[in-house]
């Protein structure tokens, strides 16, 4: 019955983690998640305030198809602002979140056999996005030990004739990486030497805790304009739910991309791109509220894994996941009410935290490496200390 392109299809296992939690905590069981992606904060009162007034003002009607002139020139003082990158307008699209951005790029840049080089581990929806659409994801590793920055070498060893695109992704998800400065020069010159092109989805820029957030795209005109820089109001906002992420980036690519959304959505939501008006151009501070109380709760969470035994975590510098090294636990033995089993993976892991824990954490295996769960911090420092005590108290049944 299905489309072929449908047999390679991986549904999100980040939403499904939080499916099954949810589905545990309606039968009653009491689940500590840390398998949702998104602030748990409430998105700002002046934020909610300027969707009623547009409400108000009757902007109920379609819009144009790449957003409002408003939140285009919106986005442009943004990235001049923060990022110190010139567009204009026309240079600009706003679509259904960055998912969509993703996709509406994919769609307009990647035929069939071409090659997309994803530094690993990766956010799940870079290589199914490529491969839903006939690419070629082509996972390239980096290191533990380097806190997982990017690894130029390794990116320039795997291109090859086919190799049209570059996906980046600092700050982070899973691994919390803040790519360096040098990685990132190193890698806008192959870019520009093998003619490729570059996806900087800097999604959790506003989380970026060590370091410095640099755009790659800001740094040099000939790396520039071979650059789509993604962004999103979902994190930095705590506007998940309303839906608005955007490009920038050439204008033929810009406009190939807003032909694609003109024949599947037409515009994201009139309502939310006013919202996404206030929230890029009023005041900012809580943003850097937010992203101070995120901070705190990264050494909560960091120092509370590494003193589990078996797992080792490094110090993310963004975004707001821990991913923890739980290999310390493989050959481990869980002795389960129906027979013994060998812990070998990181499903294993997540099976066994969430039965014997009753914490949902996400496994690796999705993320590109299966050595490591996911979990993101976006949640109470209450929560946050009650998970680490009920997995101590799991990893101690462990023979
Ligand atoms: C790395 C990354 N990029 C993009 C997104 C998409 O965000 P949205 O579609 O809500 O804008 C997410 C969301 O989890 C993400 O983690």
């Amino acid at each position: 019955m299905l489309a072929d392109r449908l047999k390679t299809l991986a549904p999100s296992s980040t939403l499904a983690v939080q499916a099954k939690a949810k589905e545990l905590r309606a039968r009653g069981i009491d689940v500590i998640s840390f398998g949702a992606g998104e602030p748990d904060f409430d998105t700002p009162r002046r934020i909610k305030d300027a969707a009623v007034e547009a409400m108000q003002r009757g902007q109920t009607k379609y819009t144009e198809v790449g957003g409002v002139p408003e939140l285009r020139a919106a986005v442009c003082a943004k990235l001049k602002r923060d990022n110190g990158l010139d567009y204009e307008p026309a240079d600009i699209l706003v679509s259904v979140g960055a998912k969509h951005t993703l996709f509406n790029l994919v769609m307009a840049l990647i035929n069939p056999g071409d090659e997309v080089l994803v530094p690993s581990p990766y956010w799940v929806s870079y290589p199914e996005q490529v491969r839903l659409l006939g690419g070629v994801p082509v996972a390239v590793p980096t290191q533990e030990a380097t806190g997982f920055d990017l690894d130029p070498g390794r990116l320039a060893a795997a291109v090859t004739p086919r190799t049209k695109l570059i996906v980046l992704n600092s700050p982070n998800n899973p691994t919390g990486a803040v790519f360096t400065p040098g990685a990132l020069a190193a890698v806008a010159r192959l870019a520009v030497e093998r003619d490729l092109w570059v996806v900087s989805d800097e999604c959790y820029e506003a989380l970026t805790f060590e370091g410095r957030h640099a755009s790659i795209a800001s740094l040099g005109p000939e790396v520039k304009a071979r650059t789509i820089v993604v962004n999103t109001c979902s994190k930095a906002y705590a506007m998940t739910g309303w839906r608005i992420g955007y490009a920038a980036g050439p204008r033929a690519l810009i406009r190939a991309m807003t032909d694609v959304q003109s024949q599947v959505t037409s515009n994201p939501s009139s309502i939310a791109q006013w919202a996404a008006v206030e929230a890029l151009t009023g005041p900012q501070d809580e943003v850097a509220k937010m992203a101070g109380e995120f901070d705190r709760r990264r050494r909560l969470i960091i120092d509370g894994l590494n003193a589990l035994p078996g797992v080792r975590c490094v110090m993310p510098r963004g975004a707001f996941y821990a991913f923890p090294n739980v290999s310390g636990l493989f050959g481990r033995t869980w002795r389960k009410a129906d027979g013994a089993v060998s812990l070998e993976s990181s499903l294993d892991a997540t099976a066994f935290l969430l039965e014997e824990a009753r914490v949902a954490v996400v496994p690796g295996r999705d993320f590109g490496s299966d050595a490591h769960v996911r979990l993101s911090y976006a949640t109470s420092d209450a929560l946050i200390s009650e998970g680490l005590a009920r997995m101590a108290a799991a990893l101690a049944t462990l023979r």
